[in-house]
């Protein structure tokens, strides 16, 4: 299997949302109003880095960045569709958002059972308390 990465920032958003469905973020239809799945692709048109993996014309595999480009830059949406999970992709996207800002900070939120993930790829634990207004869209 041949992947081929890309770095354009407006993704299908059908595509997109099925990337999004595919790893339990959403199942495409009843949680997403119109106005959302109309405007899967913003939140990346708007991000500083995309990059996307792609099995010929099947999206298989995104991740964005917003970066002020130089001192602070984080990592979201990172995702792989199940049937492409664990051969290097997941950890490709992510070190291409690096290497374009490699003296930056690179921070990002997941759950635990990612964390070691994220640790081989040279993250660290910091434990500062993350303070937030939660997302009104979900
Ligand atoms: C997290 C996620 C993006 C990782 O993508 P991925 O393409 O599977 O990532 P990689 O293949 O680079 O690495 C995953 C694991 O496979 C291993 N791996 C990589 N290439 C491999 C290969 N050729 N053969 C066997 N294992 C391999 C890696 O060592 C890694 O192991 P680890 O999890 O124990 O550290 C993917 O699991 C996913 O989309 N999950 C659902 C969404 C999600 O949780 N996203 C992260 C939110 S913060």
């Amino acid at each position: 299997m041949s992947i081929t990465y890309k770095n354009n920032k407006d993704l299908p958003c059908d595509q997109l949302s099925a990337l999004f469905a595919a790893v339990g973020w959403s199942d495409g239809t009843k949680e997403m109003t119109p106005e959302m799945l109309a405007n899967f692709n913003k939140p990346f048109i708007h991000s500083t880095l995309v990059f996307s993996a792609w099995d010929e014309d099947k999206l298989v595999g995104c991740v964005r960045a917003l970066s002020d480009t130089m001192f602070r830059s984080a990592i979201f949406d990172l995702a792989v569709l199940p049937g492409y999970q664990k051969q290097g992709i997941g950890s490709e996207l992510v070190r291409k958002c690096i290497a374009v800002y490699p003296n930056s900070e690179w921070s990002l939120e997941t759950i635990p059972e990612k964390v070691s993930f994220y640790e081989g790829l040279g993250f660290e634990i910091n434990n500062s308390p993350m303070l937030r207004i939660p997302c009104k869209w979900f």
